[in-house]
Formats: structure tokens, sequence, C-alpha cells
């Protein structure tokens, strides 16, 4: 299963909004086939490792497979994996994830089981289940999985005095967050953002493929020189506002990117709307790369599913300089949002914490 975990992940960035899947076959104790999903639309990865066994001459019946999700029972862009592994005579599936597709979700284990195949459930479950909680969410709830990420000083500061900000962390932890950019279909920042930083968000990993850009503009200030959008034919840019006067919005279209006139809460763009509005374009994740100002308004408003938090070991200071989360901000400590440490990883010199929100009132 760890083999066929490794495989799933070479998805990464290519199966949006599919789940990443690897498969492996095994007969006597040896691999005889191995798959995964390399992009939407492609092979399943049962099917693919059906195709390497096919590829070398090599047969698979009565042998066992490995597979990180369950195996689908209905038609979608390929025909249902319980039918190749009936038809191979495979003896046993060993299952790492349930899939909570509802059109799955149970059916697609009894359906093997109902053909006289052995089925042994929730194996490396969480390692499965990680892989893919971006799937997880954007199945059942029909909306993006947020990640909020910023890197950080000791003393809390993810920019200098000045507004300079590059970089707070050392060169491994950046090659994270590229890996990160791969994984999610979105990035977002707000238009502070573009203004002190005038970022090209793209990704810079060879082979990658670069994420949507969204930015949050209330009233078009992003500049129409800016690396966002004057990169706009290539890259998809949204523009998320509250601005509709198409003689202000025609310039940013003219130039490639896509405006969404929004409906406003608070005087700015509605994220819970917004994300609704990237779900239905097909968007299932979101790397809010943002500043303090859009990083506590999505909070508040219940969009953030994941913290990642790079701290860099060093002190910057500076009464003005700006600390991951601003806006209002919380009246007394038991009324900060509560996150749920999940992992500590480091990075070089630098340390990565990753947590989910914890929201109260289930608002997410
Ligand atoms: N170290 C890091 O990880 C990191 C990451 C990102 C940024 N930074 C630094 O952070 C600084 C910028 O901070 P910032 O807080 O100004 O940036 P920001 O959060 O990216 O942008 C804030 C602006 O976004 C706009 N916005 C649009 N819709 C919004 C909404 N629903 N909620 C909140 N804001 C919304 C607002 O301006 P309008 O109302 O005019 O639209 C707001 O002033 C820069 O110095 C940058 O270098 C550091």
């Amino acid at each position: 299963m760890r083999e066929a975990i490794e495989l799933a992940q070479r998805g990464m960035g290519f199966v949006s909004p599919n789940p990443m899947v690897g498969a492996v076959i095994v007969r006597d104790g040896e691999v005889i086939g191995r798959g995964y999903h390399k992009k939407y639309g492609d092979l399943h990865a049962e099917r693919a490792a059906f195709a390497d066994c096919e590829a070398r001459g090599v047969d698979c019946s009565g042998a066992e497979m490995y597979v990180t999700l369950e195996p689908c029972c209905h038609h979608g862009k390929q025909p249902p994996c319980t039918e190749a592994i009936i038809g191979h005579g495979i003896k046993c599936v060993y299952v790492g994830s349930s899939d909570p597709n509802p059109l799955v979700a149970g059916k697609g284990v009894q359906e093997l089981r109902d053909n006289g195949i052995e089925v042994v459930e929730g194996v490396l479950k969480d390692e499965c289940d990680a892989i893919n909680e971006i799937f997880f969410k954007f199945i059942t709830k029909h909306l993006p999985f947020v990640t909020m990420k910023y890197a950080m000083s000791m003393d809390g500061k993810i920019a200098c005095r000045t507004g300079e900000s590059k970089w707070i962390t050392g060169e491994e932890a950046r090659l994270n967050v590229q890996r990160d950019r791969l994984r999610h279909a979105a990035i977002m920042v707000g238009v502070g953002t573009v203004l002190k930083d005038d970022p090209m968000l793209t990704c810079r990993l060879e082979g990658g493929r670069n994420a949507i850009r969204v930015v949050c503009d209330s009233s078009l200030r992003t500049p129409l020189t800016s690396n966002v959008v004057c990169t706009a034919k290539t890259v998809p840019t949204i523009i998320a506002t509250l601005e509709s006067d198409v003689a202000v919005t025609q310039p940013y279209i003219d130039m490639g990117c896509t405006i969404l006139s929004m409906r406003g809460k608070n005087g700015r763009p509605d994220l819970r709307q917004l994300m609704k509005t990237l779900s239905s374009l097909g968007i299932d994740s979101v790397l809010l790369e943002g500043g303090g100002e859009l990083n506590w308004s999505a909070l508040e408003s219940g969009i953030v599913d994941k913290v990642q938090t790079y701290i860099a070991p060093k002190i910057i200071g500076g009464v003005g300089a700006k600390s991951p989360v601003a806006g209002l901000g919380a009246d007394k400590p038991d009324n900060g949002f509560m996150l749920e440490p999940v992992a500590v990883r480091h990075f070089g010199e630098d340390i990565l914490i990753e947590s989910r929100v914890k929201y109260v009132h289930g608002n997410n």
C-alpha cells in the first residue's frame, strides 16, 4: 500500500477534480503490476495497473490488488474499475480509503464482495485519506478545500516594516510551497499583496502546471501593469471585485483576466459566495497566500480548512511590520480560532506546522 500511495502522488496537480489514486498488483509477495491515475480523464489506477501487466505479458488472474481508494462502480469518463477487477480474476483487494462520492460510497466494495472477491478495507487508511483531503471535501460539500499558508519570523512577522517579505523562509521551505501550488487548483491573494509584492504566483517546478490565480480586489486597484494582469493571457487570472462598470472592467478583460463582479459583504467581495462560484468553475482547491487582511476575512467567513504556518528562525521586529492575520481580531483568547495540530515538518532551518481549523459553529 505504501508503494500505491507513492504512485498515487505522482498524479498531483494533473487529476483535479478527481482523486489521486495508486494501485499495485501482487502475486506471491511480488509486485507484478503498478498503475496510477495520471491525469483527469485518463485510465484509473486499477486499469493502469492491469495495462502495465498486459504490456509486459504478465497474467494477473488469481493475484491480489492494493488500491489507495475504493474502486469505482459507476460509468464516468472511464468504465467502472470493479468490472476490470472482476474481469481480471483478482482474488483479494486491499483498500485504503473509502470513497465518499455518493455514486460509490461502499457500493464498489460491495460489488467486489458480491462477485466472490475478498476485500480488506482501511489499509493505511490515515495515509491514504491524507492524500485526498481536497477530493473528499469537494465531492461531499461541493466547495473548494482552502489551505491558508503564510511564512513568518519567530516573532510573528510576515514582512518587514518596509513591506519587504522576500524571503522570510529558506529555499527548501519555498520548494515545498511550489509543490503545494501544484497540488491546489487555484492560488488566492488580496490586492494588498499584489500592490506590495507584484507576484507572479506561478509554479516554478519543472514539468509543473500553473494554478488559476485569484485576486480579491474590491474596487479594482490591481494595476494594469502588474505581473498577474500582464501574464493573464497565459496564466488564467480571476479578479473578484465589487466593481461592475464595464468602462473599468473592460481593460482587464482585454488583458485576458476574468472579472467576477461579486456581491459585497462589509464592502468587500463575499468570500463564501466566491468559493461557491469557484466550485462551479470546477476549482476544487485554493491555496490562500494572502496577507493578513484577506487571511482574517477568510477565517471569519469560515472557508479555511487547513493552516500552514512556516516559521523561520529569525526575528524581524517593528511595530508596523505585518503579522499573518490582521482584521479586527478576537476580543479575548478564548474567542480565537482553534487549530488542531496535525503535523510538524522541517525544511532546512524552517519549521512547517500544519493544522486543521476547528470551527465551533460548524459553519465550514
Ligand atoms: N510572508 C508571507 O507569507 C506573506 C504572504 C502574503 C503577503 N505578505 C505580505 O503582506 C503584505 C500585504 O498585506 P495585506 O494584508 O495588505 O494583503 P492582502 O491580505 O493580500 O490584501 C488585503 C486587501 O485585499 C482586499 N480584499 C478584497 N476582498 C477582501 C476580503 N473579502 N477580505 C479582506 N480583504 C479583501 C482589500 O483591499 P480592497 O478592499 O481595496 O480590495 C484588502 O486591503 C505585504 O507586505 C506582503 O509582502 C506576506
